[in-house]
């Protein structure tokens, strides 16, 4: 395992949840991965604001070419979110030979092919577990558990935002705007929540979760997206009399024609498990050939469900990754060392 040095990219709900569980989980996340992960630098706009927020040792700046200019920094952290700067920083940091972790949905979606082939000309990670249904880890799910099957479909609630406006609607009987007012006071919608009530967030993840089942490369142009903003009320009210609940589905199905990718509101019969995932919850069915039907339940917004995510794929980076740590020799390896004691 080697010891990682993070730049973060920055502190909002992502980047603070990330910090925070870092720090208070230090020691056990040292055990599991073997090494210690702690956040040298942090950017961000506001850098009185953050300064105040971390350890007196992180280094806070307003500039990200910061991140890449520190040799000491291995990973990347990037959660700004948004397409730019984010993805001049993440191809920098790749080109530096840096291994990146990001959350962003909105960037893969629409630029992954460009980022993924860079990586892997580079031989550095780009990992983005928090990009998809926050702490839920469906994509090592796809990737690892269940690597050996032929994916015919995934069907899921993939907007926290959505299925807390849904049910809160449906609960209270509170309007639309009051309610996403609410989500985005607790952090759940996105800086422009016209990405979540449009459909567009849901289809950035769909588009990556369809890229890991089925191999296809990321194009946006390809996703039927339909929202929540005409939904009303009674709407609601009507599906839940006639023994449904409305959710916001994103759906990825392998057909004879070709990969089939689709977000829109969908009645589901109540006595389903999707129907009954509530709040900012989210929830993924996976269907494979030989693991059948699998669901995948939990927080998929909010700022420690997402940095448990990314600190996630630090771990994985600290066990798995070739690191690069400048400056520091490369020992050769070998069994006779003649100053080791011998405990024979
Ligand atoms: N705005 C997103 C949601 C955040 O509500 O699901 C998590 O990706």
């Amino acid at each position: 395992a080697t010891e990682i040095k993070v730049g973060l990219a920055g502190f909002g709900n992502v980047g603070k949840g990330t910090y925070d569980i870092l720090e208070r989980n230090h020691s056990l996340i040292r055990q599991r991965a073997g090494a210690p992960i702690s956040v040298k630098r942090v950017t961000v706009r506001n850098v009185d604001r953050v300064k105040l927020l971390v350890d007196e040792d992180v280094i806070v700046t307003n500039d990200w070419h910061d991140l890449v200019n520190d040799p000491e920094v291995n990973v990347v952290v990037e959660a700004m979110g948004g397409i730019e700067p984010a993805k001049s920083l993440i191809l920098a940091a790749i080109d530096a030979g840096k291994h990146v972790v990001t959350a962003n949905k909105a960037l893969l979606a629409e630029h992954g092919n460009e980022i993924f082939s860079a990586a892997q000309a580079k031989g550095v990670n780009v990992a983005f577990e928090a990009a998809v249904a926050g702490s839920i880890p469906i994509v090592k799910a796809l990737r690892e558990g269940l690597a050996a099957n032929r994916v015919s479909s995934i069907a899921g609630i993939i907007n926290g935002t959505c299925n807390f406006i849904l049910s809160t609607m449906r609960d209270t009987g509170r309007s639309f705007d009051d309610v996403l007012k609410e989500a985005q006071r607790l952090g759940y919608a996105e800086a422009d929540p016209t990405f979540d009530i449009e459909g567009t967030d849901s289809a950035h993840k769909l588009m990556l979760l369809s890229a890991i089942a089925f191999g296809v490369p990321v194009d946006m142009s390809k996703v039927h997206i339909e929202g929540i903003t005409h939904l009303e009320a009674k709407d609601i009210k009507f599906a839940e009399e006639l023994g449904y609940r409305i959710k916001l589905l994103g759906i990825t199905k392998y057909t004879d024609y070709g990969i089939e990718l689709r977000v829109h509101p969908a009645l589901v019969p109540t006595r389903r498990l999707l129907a009954n995932v509530e709040g900012a919850m989210n929830a993924v069915v996976v269907k494979g050939d030989a693991a059948e039907s699998s669901l995948y339940y939990g927080k998929g917004a909010g700022s420690e469900p997402t940095g448990s995510a990314v600190v996630a794929d630090l771990i994985d980076i600290a066990r798995t990754a070739e690191v690069a740590v400048s400056e520091r020799p490369r020992m050769p390896t070998t069994t006779h060392n003649p100053k080791a004691k011998s405990f024979a």
